[in-house]
């Protein structure tokens, strides 16, 4: 009996472990890539302006990057990846979750997320 509990508790804790893997399997860009702002406006403007604003600054749909809590060391770049490819669970707004942004390699998301840097930067976000 007791046993049984245990190879269950094992199992549990093994399944989940898995889970959590597949989940933070972050997307890698090709590697050399140079992130390109400019580029990344573009593609920023054509997935995501439509919730986090067409100024960066959010909309009624889903929070501002131009905002303390996406600086590099609170979200870094791989926060970028994983939001786009598994979506983004509601937790620090009250916008609801952010679905998985479909159709956008791993080197548009690099170039997305230099463009955001850029912004922050000159917006004094980033110091
Ligand atoms: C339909 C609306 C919507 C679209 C489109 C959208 N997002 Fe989001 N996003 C959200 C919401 C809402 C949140 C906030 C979740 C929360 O409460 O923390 C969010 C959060 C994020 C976060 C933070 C994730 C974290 O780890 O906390 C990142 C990064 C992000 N989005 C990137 C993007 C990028 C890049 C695009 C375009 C490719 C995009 N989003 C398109 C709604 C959207």
């Amino acid at each position: 009996m007791k046993t049984g509990w245990i190879i269950i508790a094992a199992a549990t804790v093994l399944l989940s472990a898995a889970a959590a893997a597949q989940s933070m399997q972050v997307p890698q860009p090709t590697p050399g890539l140079k992130p390109n702002p400019v580029a990344g406006k573009k593609i920023y403007g054509a997935h995501c302006a439509q919730c986090h604003g067409a100024d960066l600054r959010g909309s009624t749909q889903g929070p501002p990057f131009l905002h303390p809590v996406y600086v590099p060391s609170h979200h870094g770049d791989v926060a970028f990846q994983l939001a786009v490819r598994n979506g983004s669970r509601r937790h620090h707004w009250n916008f609801g979750d952010m679905a998985p942004v479909a159709g956008i390699s791993a080197d548009e998301v690099a170039h997305i997320t230099a463009y955001v840097r850029a912004e922050q930067r000159k917006a004094g976000v980033i110091r």
